[in-house]
């Protein structure tokens, strides 16, 4: 009897994780709260908010609802999993006690000193007067962070003083992003390339997915100011002391520490890591998939996503991974290798409207390739407007590509992008180009 599973969350990441579930040979009914016109096309979509946890309760009651994949940060933070959780539904989503290594940069980093996994050094402020004489005395560049989550908005690397001042002014005194900007971290400025890392688990077993590089920055050469990501690609290639050290030295210190402390977790945890010269470091936790790299790490997975969303949310990942043990030619020192592929590679290419990630205009009528073999679209800021396409938000869509190499893969993106049209399209045309 196939099951059925409700996807929280309406953006590309949204789409994507409808897309893999709608593949599964469980054959679940897929529906998404509030989804967009791109999971329209394969789950039924429906017209609940994300922050209405009793909306969302009472509709996974009604319709017998076994599974609820939690998509965006905001609802995990307000402890929507817990909710739903103690009626009874399955969720895939850690509680607000979890999601706070995303909701709040402080108590991140006292878990990361706590497990003693390395993390730039930092100091937390909520005057701007003290962030501002601390600043005096540190060495630039510097980070300044938001501690709440903000969107992928709320950190900026400042290369002179006026910068980071502007920016500490823009939190704690003008209160851009709100409360989550009330209390900041200014952090030294490490350097190195980035790599996401998912962590599937459910508090006692784990897994990590395919490793994948987001593309932060809005221009070209990594320039200009950090939005949600312009672009992904995975699995990135790791050396197999790396591979190790991120699990022995991030993965398994933290996943004990949540542990110690009582936390229960069932679901992604997604570490943000820099890869310096002296090993790797966190910069930062999120408490759920990220976007755009799950459009990347999905059509890696082996191991059907619904049947692995089911067993974590159950607590019985070990038994999933028996499924999938690894075999020859995957990574070793990777755990649950066995659950993604490793002979062909995945790019995504965001395609955002111009103005991102400030304000920008929307209702802009896109036209869509169609997708092919290798390369799709997933749609993230669009809306249907009397039966037309049109845009709704910075980042409106990826094009996918899926190849035996990289060269393949960012091929067929690019090409699908060249077929795609709204007035304001911009992108980076170099995601994944050095490919490592
Ligand atoms: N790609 C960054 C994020 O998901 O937060």
């Amino acid at each position: 009897m196939p099951g059925s599973v409700l996807v929280i969350g309406g953006g590309g990441r949204e789409h994507a994780i409808v897309r893999q579930l709608a593949r599964s040979p469980l054959q679940p009914t897929v529906f998404a709260a509030p989804g967009n016109p791109g999971t329209a096309m394969l789950a039924r979509n429906v017209a609940l908010d994300p922050s209405d946890t009793q909306g969302i309760l009472r509709f996974c009651q009604n319709e017998g609802i076994e599974l609820v994949i939690v998509g965006p940060e905001e609802p995990l933070i307000a402890g929507l999993a817990d909710h739903l959780r103690h009626g009874g539904i399955n969720v895939f989503g850690p509680g607000a006690m979890g999601a706070r290594l995303e909701g709040d940069k402080e108590f991140a980093k006292e878990v990361l000193h706590a497990a003693g996994v390395p993390t730039p050094h930092y100091q937390a402020f909520s005057s701007s007067e003290t962030a501002l004489d601390h600043l005096d005395t540190m060495d630039l560049p510097v980070v300044v962070k938001a501690c709440g989550a903000a969107q992928g908005k709320g950190v900026a690397v400042c290369s002179t003083r006026d910068e980071a001042e502007a920016f500490i002014r823009e939190c704690l005194d003008e209160q851009r992003f709100g409360s989550s900007g009330l209390r900041i971290l200014i952090e030294e400025c490490i350097s190195g390339p980035e790599l996401s890392v998912l962590v599937v688990t459910d508090g006692q077993d784990y897994c990590l997915l395919a490793p994948s590089r987001d593309h932060k920055r809005i221009g070209e050469g990594d320039t200009g100011p950090n939005t949600g990501g312009m672009g992904a690609f995975a699995p990135v290639e790791l050396p197999a002391s790396l591979r190790a050290q991120i699990d022995t030295r991030v993965v398994l210190p933290i996943l004990a520490e949540l542990r110690r402390r009582d936390i229960p977790y069932r679901g992604v945890l997604y570490a943000g890591l820099m890869l310096t010269s002296h090993g790797p470091q966190v910069l930062e936790f999120n408490c759920r998939f990220g976007d755009p790299e799950t459009q990347v790490v999905l059509p890696l997975l082996r191991g059907d996503l619904y049947d692995l969303c089911t067993a974590t949310a159950a607590g019985a990942l070990g038994d999933f991974l028996q499924q999938y043990p690894a075999g020859e030619g995957d990574p070793d020192g990777w755990p649950g290798a066995g659950v993604s592929e490793w002979g062909r590679r995945c790019v995504v290419v965001v395609g955002a409207a111009d103005g991102y990630p400030g304000t920008c205009a929307g209702g802009r009528v896109i036209e869509l390739p169609a997708d092919r073999d290798g390369a799709w679209i997933v749609q993230a800021g669009t809306r249907d407007a009397d039966g037309a396409l049109v845009t709704a938000g910075g980042r409106v869509l990826g094009a996918v590509g899926l190849g035996a190499d990289l060269g393949k893969a960012r091929a067929l993106a690019y090409e699908l992008l060249a077929g795609t049209h709204f007035e304001g399209l911009t992108y980076r045309r170099d995601i994944a180009a050095k490919g490592d």
